[in-house]
């Protein structure tokens, strides 16, 4: 969408009445699922303006025609959900869900599956790629462990362009190194100048990224998965959504496949071929192996 040089640096949008915030509210909770209560208003309103500021709109509902405005009003609209999205993440962000995998989930999972076979896994809502190049480093460590080398692919999906044109650059800076146990550092990095270091392209390699909407996932051309990994995101969206979300989610996963959540993002939910998997400090869920489902 082209910027309005008329209304370049002119005053800035009134403040928003609560009849246009419901109004934008639901925009982007019908486009994304995303949904944001009244006390979260600041933050749709600071990032509205944000990318109001940068394509030189003043007005609020001229700006909202044009994001109906067909494939002009689609290509604005992949930049506004940039800034109206959170994209906060960390590398190795929950440890207790990284040792369900390694230690409970993977030995589990290589004994039913034939010695030749890949695990593929997916990251929902990866954000700039920690989350999908954690699970990465994560898995070709447990992978190596537990007897013959096998291969793995992680797809890793986010409804933000920007937040995914960060990932595939796998660059990030060196104060984030911390987060990276000293122990996966050695064959999982490497330095990139002097103020970067960079995932290492043996694991790069084992990751693609793809602008998916979670919304839209199970009809997502995804192949029948061994884990899916979804922290963080649920808790955007509606609670009366999330079952919904997750049944979806569910039917990607192949039998013994583990669907990994964020502790205490839904709470209820329930599926006739899955079964609570792991302790207290982590929220998974196992789907059945065949012999049980018979
Ligand atoms: C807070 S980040 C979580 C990142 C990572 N999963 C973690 O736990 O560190 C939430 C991410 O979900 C993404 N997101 C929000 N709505 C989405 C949707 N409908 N489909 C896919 N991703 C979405 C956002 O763009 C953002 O990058």
């Amino acid at each position: 969408m082209a910027a309005k040089s008329s209304s370049r640096g002119s005053t800035p949008p009134p403040p928003m009445d609560d009849l246009e915030f419901a109004r934008w509210v639901r925009l982007l909770e019908t486009r994304t699922g995303v949904t944001v209560p009244p006390e979260r208003k600041p933050f749709l309103v600071t990032g509205l303006r944000r990318r109001m500021r940068e394509t030189g709109h003043t007005d609020y509902s001229r700006y909202y025609e044009e994001l109906l405005d067909g494939a002009r009003g689609a290509v604005e609209w992949a930049a506004l959900v940039d800034h109206l999205t959170v994209h906060e993440t960390h590398f190795f962000r929950h440890l207790p869900s990284l040792e369900l995998i390694r230690k409970e989930w993977l030995p589990l999972w290589a004994q039913d599956v034939a010695g030749d076979q890949p695990v593929h896994a997916l990251s929902v809502g990866c954000s700039t790629g920690e989350e999908a190049y954690t699970l990465a480093l994560v898995l070709d460590r447990a992978l190596g462990e537990h007897g013959g080398y096998r291969r793995f692919g992680i797809t890793a999906t986010d409804v933000s362009q920007s937040a995914l044109s960060m990932a595939r650059s796998a660059t990030y800076p060196l104060s984030r190194l911390e987060e990276i146990p000293a122990a996966y550092r050695a064959e999982g990095i490497e330095p990139d100048g002097e103020d970067q270091f960079r995932i290492a392209e043996r694991l790069r390699k084992r990751v693609g990224f793809a602008c998916v909407n979670l919304m839209h996932a199970s009809r997502a051309p995804l192949r029948q998965l061994d884990l899916i990994y979804c922290q963080n995101v649920l808790i955007y969206f509606a609670r009366e959504r999330r079952g919904e979300l997750l049944d979806g989610l569910a039917r990607l996963l192949r039998p013994n496949g583990l669907l990994v959540l964020g502790p205490g993002e839904v709470t209820g939910w329930s599926h006739p071929q899955l079964m609570r998997f792991g302790g207290r400090q982590t929220l998974a869920f196992l789907r059945q192996s065949k012999e049980t489902q018979a």
